[in-house]
């Protein structure tokens, strides 16, 4: 059964001029891109965004830096998609992942870290929605 997940590439690895090889790489694990877009979030976009995270210590600094500047949101399927692309990701902090994920190689800090991608069938149809119309995933 095919899944799909919510992926941003964050506004780090944007103004590094990274989206197209952290694509190439979502194309050569086997995704099927559903839906894209460039998005440049308010603050109150990444606070609805993030919502979950709202009592963290890092919710104010997080949230300024997903509001800085161009990201780009993807949804992502393929058959468990949601565990996929968090293997591709690696570790939330680059200095934790593997050897060949994306954060290990394109990620500067646990914050500024690339990519995020959902981590939860519930918390995917969230994020899928807050991005997307049904009629936009083809
Ligand atoms: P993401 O996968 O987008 O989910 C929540 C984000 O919060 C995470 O990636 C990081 O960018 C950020 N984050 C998580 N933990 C920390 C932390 N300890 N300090 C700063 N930022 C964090």
């Amino acid at each position: 059964m095919s899944e799909r997940t919510l992926a941003i590439i964050k506004p780090d690895a944007v103004e590094r001029r990274q989206i197209g090889a952290i694509i190439q790489r979502i194309e050569n694990t086997g995704f099927q891109i559903r839906a894209i877009r460039r998005v440049h979030l308010s603050k109150a976009q990444a606070e609805g965004f993030y919502a979950v995270h709202r009592e963290r210590p890092f919710f104010p600094s997080l949230t300024a830096f997903m509001s800085s500047g161009p990201a780009v949101v993807l949804v992502l399927e393929a058959a468990g998609a949601i565990k996929k692309w968090r293997a591709l990701m690696g570790a939330t902090d680059p200095a934790k992942a593997d050897a060949g994920t994306l954060r290990k190689e394109f990620a500067e800090s646990i914050e500024r870290n690339a990519t995020h991608g959902s981590d939860a069938p519930e918390t995917a149809a969230y994020e899928i929605a807050y991005f997307f119309a049904g009629f936009e995933l083809v």
